[in-house]
């Protein structure tokens, strides 16, 4: 998590020496930490914005890039007879891809999900933090929607810890993403409190039952 401050202080030095910022909110955007961006969330601008799974519910693959006016500017006033922005995939602008994005983008606005995670934020952090003191647990991070359970790992096996978690949890019914030796959980926007309770208990249970 960026400590207070960090990210304003970043766009200040970049700013100053012409260095390009660039967030990555492929996990951020979309309303996960109760605002529509980390650009929102934080209050910093950043030159580029690299995005992907919430901008078609995680369906469809497609990802965006946004860029500052000032970018956007630099690519489209190139030479009269040259294409602007000469580039292009075999699945750019896949019909069904922007089709997927525009529904999902539609459903986040009628659903305010945009904003969602900010009223479960409180749920959430005291779920998280309700792991204090289980076995394994050395550290636990929260915001919006996201938590990080950070596990001491196994002598000379990294990563085992977690995954051992990841089996047994996905035994019980419940699918987890670890990371290294951290379990790293951004579940759906449209989760209810109740999922919240089962998804903390199973993984009470989990962290005592594993090695
Ligand atoms: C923070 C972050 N950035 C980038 C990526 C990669 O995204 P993509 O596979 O859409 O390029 C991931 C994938 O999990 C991610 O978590």
């Amino acid at each position: 998590m960026p400590p207070k401050g960090y990210l304003q202080r970043l766009r200040e030095i970049c700013t100053k020496h012409g260095i390009l910022l660039i967030f990555d909110e492929v996990i951020t955007g979309f309303g996960r930490l109760g605002a529509p961006f980390a650009v929102d969330y934080f209050g910093v601008e950043p030159d580029l914005v690299t995005t992907a799974k919430g901008l078609t519910n995680g369906v469809v693959p497609m990802g965006a890039v946004f860029a500052s006016r000032q970018i956007y500017n630099a690519f489209m006033t190139g030479p009269e007879n040259m294409i602007e922005l000469f580039h292009g995939y075999t699945y750019s602008a896949n019909p069904m891809a922007c089709a997927t994005a525009l529904a999902t983008l539609d459903t986040y606005e009628e659903e305010g999900l945009f904003t969602r995670a900010a009223e479960l934020d409180t749920y959430w952090a005291d779920a998280v933090h309700s792991l204090k003191g289980a076995p394994y647990v050395t550290d636990l991070r929260n915001m919006g929607l996201i938590a990080a359970i950070e596990l001491e790992g196994i002598k000379d096996a990294p990563t085992k810890r977690a995954f051992n978690a990841f089996l047994k949890a996905y035994d019980k019914g419940l699918l987890i993403r670890t990371t290294g030796d951290i379990i790293a959980l951004s579940p759906p926007l449209i989760i209810e409190k109740s999922q919240i309770d089962f998804a903390f208990d199973t993984l009470r249970t989990v962290l005592k039952e594993i090695e």
